[in-house]
Formats: C-alpha cells, sequence, structure tokens
C-alpha cells in the first residue's frame, strides 16, 4: 500500500466545460473519483489537491516529503513555464508521471516544451482523462517493482536438481 499525490495545475478545476474539444467532458470531480475507486482496486490511497496558484502546488510537493511515495501531476500550462516546479520536484526526489489531457505536440508550438518532462520518470499525453488512469496504473506498477519486499533483491532463490 503506497500513498500517492495526485495533483492538478490551473484551470483544471473548469474541467468539463472548459475548451471541450482539447479537455473532453469529463469535470475534474469526475476523474477524481475514477482515480479513487482505481486506487482502492491497487491497493493505494491518494491524496488530491487541485490549485490555480504555482506557490501552492510547490506548498504542496515540499509537504510530500517524506509521506508520498509516488506523483502524479498535470502542471496544466505551468509545464511550459515554470521552472519553480521543477526545482520543487528536483528537491523533494519522489518519482512522478507527468500527465496531460490533450496531445500538446498536436497543439501551439509553445505547448511543445515541458520543464519537466526530462525529470519525470515518464509522461502521459493525448489520452484524455484516461491519461490520468493510466498514470495510476504505471505508479502501481513502478512502485511493485520497487518495493524491496518484491524484488529479486531481497528474494531468496532455491534451485534444487532433479534426479532423473
Ligand atoms: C494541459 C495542457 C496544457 O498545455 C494546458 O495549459 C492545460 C492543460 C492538458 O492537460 O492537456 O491547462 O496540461
Amino acid at each position: 500500500m503506497a500513498t500517492i499525490l495526485v495533483l492538478h495545475g490551473p484551470n483544471l478545476n473548469l474541467l468539463g466545460s472548459r475548451e471541450v474539444n482539447h479537455y473532453g467532458h469529463h469535470s475534474l470531480q469526475t476523474i477524481n473519483s475514477a482515480l479513487n475507486d482505481l486506487a482502492n482496486q491497487l491497493g493505494h490511497t491518494l491524496l488530491i489537491q487541485q490549485s490555480n496558484h504555482e506557490g501552492v502546488l510547490i506548498d504542496h510537493i515540499h509537504a510530500a516529503s517524506q509521506k508520498i511515495d509516488f506523483i502524479i501531476i498535470n502542471p496544466a500550462s505551468l509545464t511550459h513555464t515554470s521552472i519553480s516546479l521543477r526545482d520543487a520536484l528536483l528537491a523533494v526526489a519522489i518519482p512522478f508521471v507527468e500527465v496531460h489531457l490533450s496531445n500538446i505536440y498536436r497543439r501551439e508550438t509553445f505547448r511543445h516544451h515541458s520543464y519537466l518532462s526530462d525529470i519525470a520518470v515518464g509522461t502521459m499525453t493525448g489520452l484524455g482523462h484516461q491519461s490520468y488512469l493510466l498514470a495510476l496504473r504505471y505508479a502501481h506498477s513502478h512502485l511493485s517493482n520497487t518495493n524491496p519486499d518484491t524484488t529479486g533483491a531481497n528474494a531468496t532463490w532455491t534451485c534444487e536438481k532433479s534426479e532423473n
């Protein structure tokens, strides 16, 4: 059982009514409840936060230190502008996946650059609300593979010679 922080950046509180051609019809509440359902199935606890303020998001990242195992973040517009968000994620050194509902590479060129992608474990972009759910499935597999109880590092293997 792990604790995963889900962070939604500026304007994502308007999902469902905001530019539905890019972001789809699902509200943030619907996405969060689908994430909570999946987290329950996978046996993890989610802490979900949305903010329209860069500093508040940074405070959430700082507070994650020590108690959060993995971060799923849709930095929204801050993806393309925020060195502060990048520095906060580097400071806490918690593995994270960067999520986007829209395919940022099929949109305006200013959206093609991310200050976070090269320090993320990976990115999920362009798959609508599924981007979040797939990121959570990935987090589950990443955490299972890095848990010392489930990796080969601590496993004891016994080989028995068969008698023919
Ligand atoms: C977004 C893409 C960003 O470019 C944009 O500023 C957003 C949402 C997405 O989820 O597709 O607000 O992160």
